[in-house]
Formats: C-alpha cells, structure tokens, sequence
C-alpha cells in the first residue's frame, strides 16, 4: 500500500437543499450551504447524491405547503432505499411551514430528522451533529434575539456567495403590517433590517465575485431601516445610494415593497440614481377600497394610483409590476372590477395574481363569505387575460429599441446568451459572443413576445460593462 493510498480523503460529504417559494427562500437556501461547508460538506448536484436533504419551504398558500409534503413522502423511500444499503441520509425541513407547522409536521412526518425555522438556519450544525446520533424528530423554532446573519461566515468565505452575474441579497426581514390574508408575519416574525456596513461588505464581496447586478430582499423592504456608521437609521433610499457608489456594481434592483412604505426619498432614488434599474414590484392586492381595508392594506386604490404618478414623474419609463389576490372574503363582482379597473389605470408590464388561500391562523381564514372555487377561477382568468395583454403590448412596444442588457444565463442553443433588459425582460441573443456572458451590452431589440424579447447587438459600442 503506498503513502497516497494511507492519505486518501474520506469521500466528501454533500448537501442538497431544495428551494420553494420566494427569493428570501433562494438567498436563505445558498445561506444554509454555507454553514454547513465549515462542516465538511459540499453541495450536491442532486438529492440522490446527498448525505443531507433539506428542503426550504414555502407557507403563503396551501397549495405551496402540500407540495412540500408530497416531496417528503418521496423522501422518506428513499430514506428506507438507503438504510437497506446500509446508509444514511438526513431530512430536514426547514423555511416557513417547518416555522407555522413544527409540531404538526413532527406528527404527520415522523421520518423527517430535523425542522428548523426560518430565523434557526445558522444552528444547522448543531441539529445535524445531534441528528446524526438518531433520536426523535428536532424542532428548532424559535425567534432567537441573536442575529442569524451575524452567524453566517465572512462573505467572501462563503462558497456560494456568486453563481453568476445577478445575486440576490436579503437586507430585511419579517413584517409588521400582519395583511389579514398573510402568514409572514407569524412565519418570518416581526421587523429586523440588517445593518449599512454589513450589507456594503457583502455587496463589495458579491461585486469581487463578479456580481454585476443585486436585488435587495426583503419582505415589506422599503420599511428598511437599518443602522448606518453613526448608529442612525438608513432609509432604503440612502442605502441604495450607498450601494451604487460600490465600483462595479452596475444594477441595484429591490422587492418586495408595501405601498405606505414608498417615501419620498426612495422615489427620488428612482429618478437620480443610475443603477437603480426602472422597475418596480409594487403589491396592491386590490383596486377595491372595501377589500383593501378587509385586508388591512391600510391605503385606498386612488392612493396607490397617486403613488405611481409620483414615481412616474420621477421616472417617466418606470415599468411596473404588481401581486392580486382573487376571491377574497366578501368580494362582489363589483370590488373585483375596480381591480381590472385599477389594473387598465395603472398598467403593468407583469404581475403575479393568486386565488385567496385560507391561512390557518390569519384573520381573514375563518370570515364570514368566503368566495367559491369557481368564481375565484373564473376571476383569476379575466384578471390574468388582462395583465396577459398589458405585458404582449410593452413587449411588442420594444421592438426597435435599443437598450443594455446584461446576459446572465446560457440559452436553449450553444450559441445563445439570454440577458436581462432594465425592464427585467428575458432578452434571448442568437449568435452570441461567449465573452458576453456576465456582460451588459447594447442590444437592438426585434421582436417581443408574451414573455421575452428577441434581439440582436447594436453595432457601436457593443459591450458597455
Ligand atoms: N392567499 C393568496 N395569496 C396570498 N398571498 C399572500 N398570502 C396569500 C393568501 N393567503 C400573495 C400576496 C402576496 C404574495 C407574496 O402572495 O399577493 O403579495
Ligand atoms: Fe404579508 Fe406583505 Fe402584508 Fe407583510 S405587507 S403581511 S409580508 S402581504
């Protein structure tokens, strides 16, 4: 037996972590990678490749949650598969229905080795060491008062920091505005924004990394109010300015936002600060007064459409996106066309729209007039027609232009790039240089269609950043 033979390395360990729902659960789901590398695990392709599965799950709606199940049914197979090899495999559930389900869960899936809320991830360690050693299931849920950011390693330790030119940063979390549909503020706890200096670190990291563009994650993130150097609050709107300042740092975009947070200064931000690319997701949920005030959204329609003059007026292109709920408790025929009727003022470039879905534990799941099946259905349907049309035509409004985009994913060919207009467009380039990848360049676009843009590089100047 030689030397190299006696040092051979133990067969690295891997995680795979499966990621539901929002974009905090895909920033959350590379955090928990990285804990876990100091460890001595690597991440996994693939779930049959792992020695630990996790899923980050989702609690907005039923159907997210039930999902989650199903998937652990699979799960569990494989972890009897596994056992008959004589192996092991752990399974933890983690995100937002381990946080509202943990003992539940424990019940209906006894298998699951650990649960851990959304605000525990950094004590992932400690619950594999101990699930390791067998034992009941482990729930860890609390909303601990130590910071789970401050637990994660440096940024520019962490492996997953960059997978590719766009990342994704959370700077806020939780919510305090308790919308009477909405389980975030029980899953995700109340209000904490990260401090100035720790978001500027990871931002520069992220940049070094070759990160050309970040959006800032939050659950209601322009309540951000985090410390700066002087232990004062920074407004999202000073921070984005901040931000900006960071050499190479060429696009800041933010989600996702509540109406009454939209201050002066973040729409000011909007028309003076380059890297703050025209769009905004800007949640309205209803153009019904009625419904908004059953909701608690604590605005009317003509506020948010009062709101989206000002911002226009900062930032005459701005392009605009938005979240409906159909079928809320007590909707009428009527409150649902002052929505298609908001929807035909406003005009969006995109949206997302979902049937109310009874949360247990929200105000609005156990009132009076509840919507049938049917009708949410058939609403949903007229309301996406509509958002369908707006989109085809700002799309097709394209065609001729020239704008910058920035590629950052391969396409359907080996030779094709698609990219990201300033209008979050997928932008598809045939005949694509590969230097372009990571790379803004000016592209003339040609066509658009229901949900993309064709287009082909502009001739001077093609490679802007
Ligand atoms: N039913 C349907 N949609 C919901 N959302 C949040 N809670 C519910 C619910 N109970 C939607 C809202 C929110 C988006 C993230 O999910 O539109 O803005
Ligand atoms: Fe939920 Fe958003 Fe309302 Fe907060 S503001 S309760 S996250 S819908």
């Amino acid at each position: 037996m030689s030397e190299s033979d006696l040092a051979a390395p133990a067969p690295q360990k891997k995680i795979f972590v499966k990621t539901y729902g929002c974009q905090m659960n895909v920033y959350d789901s590379a955090r928990m990678v990285d804990v876990m590398a100091p460890e001595g695990y690597a991440e996994a392709t693939s779930p049959e490749d792992a020695d630990i599965i996790l899923l980050n799950t989702c609690h907005i709606r039923e159907r997210a949650a039930e999902k989650v199940y199903s998937e652990l049914g699979r799960l569990r197979d494989m972890k009897a598969e596994r056992r008959e090899q004589g192996k092991d495999l752990i399974v933890g559930v983690a995100g937002c229905v381990a946080q509202a389900e943990g003992e539940e869960m424990r019940r209906r899936a006894p298998y699951v080795d650990m649960i851990v809320g959304p605000q525990t991830y950094h004590r992932l360690p400690e619950l594999v060491t101990r699930a390791a050693n067998g034992g009941p299931t482990l729930i860890e849920t609390e909303f601990p008062v130590d910071d789970k950011f401050a637990s994660l390693p440096a940024p520019e330790k962490r492996k997953t920091l960059a997978r590719g030119p766009t990342a994704f940063l959370t700077i806020q979390e939780g919510c305090d505005k308790f919308c009477t549909f909405c389980v975030v503020p029980y899953t995700r706890g109340s209000e904490y924004s990260r401090p100035v200096a720790r978001i500027e670190e990871e931002a520069r990291s992220l940049v070094d990394a070759g990160v050309r563009e970040i959006t800032l994650l939050g659950q209601n993130v322009n309540a951000y109010h985090g410390d700066d150097a002087k232990g004062e609050a920074s407004s999202l709107g000073q921070l984005i300015r901040a931000l900006a300042a960071i050499d190479g740092l060429e696009r800041l975009r933010y989600t996702t936002s509540h109406p009454r947070d939209m201050d002066d200064e973040l729409i000011a931000a909007h028309g003076e600060v380059e890297a703050l690319m025209p769009y905004l997701h800007l949640p309205v949920q209803s153009g019904s007064d009625a419904v908004l005030d059953k909701m608690n959204r604590q605005h009317t329609a003509e506020h948010y459409i009062r709101l989206i003059e000002r911002i226009r007026a900062a930032r005459p292109d701005i392009a605009l996106s938005s979240d409906f709920i159909v079928g809320f408790p007590g909707e009428t025929e009527e409150d649902f066309e002052a929505t298609l009727s908001l929807i035909r003022e406003v005009g969006f470039v995109q949206a997302y729209s979902f049937k109310y879905s009874p949360r247990p534990g929200t105000p609005a799941a156990t009132r009076d007039g509840q919507i049938a099946e049917e009708v949410k259905v058939e609403r949903l349907q007229r309301l996406q027609a509509l958002v369908a049309e707006q989109q085809l035509r700002f799309n097709k409004s394209c065609a001729g232009r020239t704008m910058p985009v920035l590629f950052d994913r391969r396409g359907r060919t080996a030779t094709q790039l698609v990219g990201r207009s300033p209008y979050l467009q997928s932008v598809h380039l045939d005949d694509a240089p590969p230097h372009l990848f990571g790379r803004i360049a000016q592209v003339e676009i040609e066509e658009g269609f229901a949900m993309s843009l064709r287009g082909r590089l502009a001739m001077s100047e093609a490679v802007v950043a």
